[in-house]
């Protein structure tokens, strides 16, 4: 994936490995030092709530070697976000094709996973606002979906402030989780480029 910028005007240079920059975020490929700060939400309850299970380190750093080939695959995937103002690695923001059979499919999915301590500050609308600039925009993707579980009001109210829609008509099982699971239930959001083209947006400033 070549480095840009979210938008004109902002420096990817500051850090070699940025995707993309908002006025207080970096998204850029994975770094060894990230596994251990991304092991320990993936073991944290409140971010795992709506996750099948909490992952043990091992099954963390093994996300980051799957996360890491789909880069190579695909050309994208999704992204470590680091905090502009101190460097610190808080999470994921990203784009991924999802590996299990749907009627959505086949499809670009765009998601999020942070820090407990960081949520509530607009961060995951932020840097997906400008990932959903770089899918449009320069992977000239058509549509992106995100999806949840119907109780995550949290993830839904970020795809909802970036402009997706949800029609209950595409609510489905995950195949993954077996029937009878309390997640198995996910709503299904979805953003087409032309909608998005039209929509006035907010400007995060890099
Ligand atoms: C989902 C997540 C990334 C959101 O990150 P964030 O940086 O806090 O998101 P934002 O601040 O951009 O937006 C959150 C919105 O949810 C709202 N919100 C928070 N708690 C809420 C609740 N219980 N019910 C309804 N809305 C809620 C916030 O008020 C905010 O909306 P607003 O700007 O209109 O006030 C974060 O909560 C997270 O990592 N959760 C765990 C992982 C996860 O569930 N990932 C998604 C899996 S599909």
């Amino acid at each position: 994936m070549v480095a840009t910028s979210g938008r004109p005007g902002g420096n990817p240079s500051m850090n070699a490995s940025a995707i993309l920059t908002t006025e207080r975020l970096i998204l850029r490929h994975w770094r060894e030092s990230d596994r251990t700060p991304f092991a320990r939400l993936n073991a944290d309850l409140r971010v795992m709530e709506y996750m099948p299970r909490l992952l043990s380190a091992e099954e963390s750093d093994a996300l980051v070697a799957r996360i890491e080939a789909h880069f190579r695959l695909q050309g994208f995937g999704l992204l470590a976000a680091e905090l502009r103002r101190d460097g610190r690695f808080i999470g994921f923001i990203g784009m991924n094709v999802p590996a299990f059979q749907a009627p959505f499919m086949p499809c670009v999915e765009i998601g999020w996973r942070l820090a407990a301590e960081h949520w509530g500050q607009g961060l995951a609308t932020e840097g997906a606002t400008s990932l959903l600039a770089y899918a449009f925009e320069t992977l000239r993707l058509d549509s992106l979906v995100s999806f949840t579980v119907p109780a995550n009001r949290r993830s839904r109210r970020v795809m909802e402030k970036l402009g997706m829609a949800h029609d209950p008509a595409d609510d489905f099982d995950h195949p993954r989780l077996p029937v009878g699971h309390p997640l198995r239930r996910h709503v299904l959001y979805r953003l087409n480029r032309s909608a998005w083209s039209s929509e006035p947006r907010r400007s995060f400033p890099g």
